[in-house]
């Protein structure tokens, strides 16, 4: 099987993996008219190149909350990388940080986060926090998370329920731990409905934010956030970055894609905060119309899962080579040698070409 692009793993890992991790990987919220949008809104923006630009050179180099990343894009949260490699996130942490990008590791991770900090020192790594019911132990995990060196937390608001979706059912093999928790290995089925409704606390607040960003000097992110307001109002509760995601369309069925509402997000920080944005970006391209309309950075899920699940860290690290290559191509086509160059001009809707030829 020859594996070009993204998608290519994304086959591969749907011939080899398990039914029930490839279900529980690529769920999404029923009837699932999000997850089909989160790569489809992508085909119908359009790319305006411009020519002659001297390209001879192109520098994908960006920086996130002062961190460098050598190309803006990272590596999302995704429970569970025992489920793909038995290298779990060591082997994720080691790719990201080979290629000198960030990696954001799960709360729900099965290694640990000192497993992980351990595996791979160097690498940029972030913490993605669920704002816990038990608030003595989520402080812990944050303090944790410093001494990790992790240098900010993306902390995650749109899962007040978990939403409604399949592959949840006994999805765990025994011994496929939490890493981070003081759980044991015993996963019946009832274990795992307690543990994941556990990770949810449905009264969070902006005030919970306001208490996060107290017990901790790392910089906090915002990972979910959908509108102009709950925009503002993250900048307003003094958040380092807003993360433009709807969880990989496994939460609220129905909203738009990730790259509809980033426009609206970036239009309402006003430059203040960084935006970054995830969900459905499989192409280099999609990543220069992601920055075009103003993302800082890109991150990806379940493409990272299906590089692990073919051979692990060198799984990994092909996938994200595949799209740094793709993208620093699409760069260069667009006339691009900086990111800087990359303008707001450069995207379409492709209905702009519709109505001019009507
Ligand atoms: C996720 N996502 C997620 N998000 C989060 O904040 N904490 C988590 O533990 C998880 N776990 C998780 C597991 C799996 C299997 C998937 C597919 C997704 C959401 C994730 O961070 C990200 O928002 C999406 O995966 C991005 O969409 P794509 O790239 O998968 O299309």
């Amino acid at each position: 099987m020859a594996l070009v692009c993204a998608t290519d793993y994304e086959a591969h890992a749907k011939l080899h993996l398990s039914k029930k991790t490839w279900d529980f990987y690529s769920a999404g919220a029923r009837p699932k008219q999000t997850l089909r949008e989160n790569c489809a809104a992508y085909e119908r923006l359009r790319l305006r190149p411009r020519v002659l630009r001297d390209v001879s050179h192109v520098d994908t180099e960006v920086t996130v909350l002062g961190q460098r990343m050598a190309f803006p894009i990272g590596v999302s949260p995704t429970a569970y990388h025992g489920l793909a490699h038995p290298d779990r996130e060591v082997a994720t942490a080691k790719a990201a940080c080979s290629l000198k990008t960030c990696m954001t590791l799960s709360l729900c991770s099965n290694a640990s986060m000192e497993d992980v900090a351990a595996a791979a020192p160097d690498g940029l790594r972030w913490l993605q926090l669920y704002i816990l019911s038990d608030r003595e132990l989520t402080r812990r995990m944050v303090r944790r998370a410093e001494a990790a060196g992790f240098r900010a937390l993306a902390v995650t608001v749109d899962q007040p329920v978990i939403g409604k979706r399949g592959g949840m059912d006994n999805f765990l093999p025994p011994g496929m731990g939490l890493g981070n928790f003081p759980y044991g290995d015993d996963v019946s089925s009832t274990e795992q409905m307690r543990r994941q409704i556990s990770l949810v606390d449905g009264s969070l607040t902006w005030k919970d934010i306001d208490w996060l960003r107290s017990v901790t000097r790392l910089p906090v992110i915002v990972k979910g956030i959908y509108t102009a307001e709950d925009a503002r109002e993250a900048v307003r509760h003094g958040v380092a970055a807003v993360w433009v995601s709807n969880h990989g369309a496994r939460q609220l069925d129905g909203v738009p894609a990730t790259i509809e509402v980033l426009p609206e997000v970036v239009a309402a920080v006003d430059g203040k905060v960084e935006v970054f944005v995830d969900g459905g970006i499989r192409y280099g391209t999609d990543v220069l119309k992601a920055l075009a309309l103003g993302a800082r950075a890109v991150f990806l899920g379940r493409p990272v899962l299906w590089g692990l699940a073919h051979s692990g860290e060198e799984g990994v690290r092909n996938v994200l080579e595949i799209l740094r290559n793709e993208f620093r191509s699409a760069m260069a086509l667009a006339g691009c040698s900086r990111i800087s160059d990359i303008e707001k001009s450069l995207v379409v809707h492709e209905r702009h070409f519709r109505q001019a030829h009507l």
